[in-house]
């Protein structure tokens, strides 16, 4: 029987080169992926029926080219990490923050410059720090010799001001957004996002991260010092050429680009003084593509307090935690009981070291974090909405979709009405490799994840998101609710899947 036939060669294909999903999230999460345990009839028994002959060969392309995953290198510790600038707004006028992308070089490895983007400088950018309440303005401006635009990640913000692929800046432009911050405490960051461009504008250095505070977030107790006992951590992996440069072009890989050299707040090699105390990191995800399993090289449990777009209700202990492109979360370390001589290290799944741990034992402090941080909730109400929006991701390398379609600047694919929520279910469509997982990003809105396989989902997820990663297989709900109208994007965050069009529109009319 001819299919049969197929069946057998496509397990024979499996086992050859069956390592490339789990090693391109190398998450824990994507054990269902591995079929070579599949028994043939649940092979014959997926779907492939509409799966053209060049998304076959697609895959087996994609696939042999990531066969030996990029492992990364442990960090030697022997660089304190950068910490970067707050950035200081303008109070002649209102509050108003300028932003310019400029080009740059900077000396990551010693006595080397190495060509970089950034924000306000040469490399990356600045925190920007809004509060809740206030009505602020981002000044922005393109000192590139390319087009960009100024992405808020995560923030609430009227569609003209989110900086999509329709708002584009060219050389020289200027750009004023205006809005007033609607939204709770949360660490948001902000990239570019130009049609065909945004992967490699991140690569080379464009993110940077906002911080939103409230009155919730002042008066929590919560260590709040900024590069004292408060510090950001933006993870980017990076494949370096020979002179120590960024080739985007020659390391891109359709499914996404990872590197063997992890940069920590743009720092190599870093480490991380800290006290003896409790410390807040605020981590980011700002890799093109890799996933991380943070934990503690002892094993340790830490807490949870945050989410992408606000605090969990409770700190929450757990023992290590995955984010994918695009997602942050918030962890309490406490270091009060070690000492100078304690070499603790925030590793990654496979123990490979990201950030080791300093303990300056000068520096002590003994904060208590509140039982109570918030009072979110997804409602009986919104549990039993409707399904309203449904959305299947499918596809790998070039050719991936979101409802067998792909990004068109000129198609509205959804529309939905401001300040209504509706139930968004989205599937991630194994293929006939398993699939991999996908980062499902929504601009302008912080939603609420329902469930995930129709079970509530983690306590590490029961908190506002902006970005949640959907396991092949996986279908997950949403409640999402926009306060502003306009367009916004909604797409995968591996950036090479979104510039591969696994990207949409939703108008909020
Ligand atoms: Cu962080 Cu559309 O992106
Ligand atoms: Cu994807």
């Amino acid at each position: 029987m001819k299919s049969k036939v197929w069946v057998t060669s496509l397990l024979i294909g499996t086992v050859i080169i069956g390592g490339c999903s789990a090693s391109n999230s190398e998450s824990n999460k994507n054990e269902t992926m591995d079929h070579s345990n599949m028994t043939e009839e649940e092979v014959a028994n997926m779907d492939h029926s509409n799966m053209s002959e060049e998304v076959m060969m697609e895959m087996e392309n994609g696939h042999a080219s990531h066969t030996n995953p990029v492992a990364l290198n442990d960090s030697t510790g022997e660089n304190e990490i950068a910490l970067p600038p707050l950035l200081e707004p303008d109070k002649e006028n209102g509050i108003v923050y300028d932003v310019a992308a400029q080009k740059g070089t900077t000396e990551i490895f010693k006595g080397v410059q190495t060509e970089t983007y950034g924000y306000n400088g040469s490399f990356l950018g600045p925190v920007i720090r809004i509060n809740e309440g206030d009505t602020v303005k981002f000044r922005t401006k393109n000192n590139l010799t390319e087009a960009t635009t100024f992405h808020w990640h995560g923030l609430d913000v009227p569609g003209v001001g989110d900086g999509g692929p329709h708002q584009l800046l060219q050389p020289g432009e200027t750009k004023e957004v205006e809005f007033t911050v609607n939204q709770q405490a949360s660490t948001l960051w902000f990239h570019p996002h130009p049609e065909g461009a945004t992967a490699e504008q991140v690569y080379k250095g464009l993110a940077g991260l906002i911080y939103v505070e409230d009155e919730n977030s002042k008066n929590l107790g919560l260590p709040n010092e900024y590069g004292a006992n408060d510090f950001p951590l933006v993870f980017q992996d990076r494949q370096f050429n020979e002179d120590k440069q960024f080739d985007y072009k020659a390391v891109s890989n359709e499914d996404g680009t990872i590197g063997d050299t992890m940069l920590v707040n743009g720092t190599l090699n870093p480490k991380l003084t800290v006290g003896k105390e409790k410390v807040r990191l605020r981590l980011l995800n700002g890799s093109n593509a890799r996933n991380y399993t943070f934990k503690l090289n002892t094993g340790d449990s830490f807490q949870q307090i945050a989410t992408d777009g606000g605090f969990l209700n409770k700190p929450t202990e757990i023992s290590e935690i995955t984010l994918t492109p695009g997602e942050r979360a918030e962890i309490i370390v406490d270091f009060s009981n070690l000492d100078a001589s304690s070499d603790l290290a925030l590793v990654n799944e496979d123990d490979t070291i990201l950030l080791p741990f300093k303990i300056d034992e000068q520096k002590a402090n003994s904060i208590k974090i509140q039982e109570t941080l918030n009072d979110y909730v997804v409602t009986e109400e919104e549990k039993s909405l409707p399904v309203t929006k449904e959305l299947e991701l499918f596809g790998m390398g070039k050719m991936v979709y979101i409802n067998d379609k792909q990004f068109d600047m000129n198609r509205i694919d959804f529309t939905q009405k401001q300040g209504e929520t509706e139930i968004w279910e989205i599937y991630n469509k194994p293929d006939m490799m398993g699939g991999m997982t996908h980062p499902f990003h929504i601009h302008g809105t912080q939603f609420k994840i329902v469930s995930i396989d129709g079970k509530e989902p983690p306590v590490s997820l029961q908190g506002w998101k902006d970005t949640v990663a959907i396991e092949a297989g996986q279908t997950v709900k949403l409640a999402v609710k926009f306060n502003n109208k306009g367009i916004y994007m909604f797409h995968c965050h591996v950036l090479e899947h979104e510039e591969n069009g696994m990207m949409g529109q939703v108008e909020v009319l």
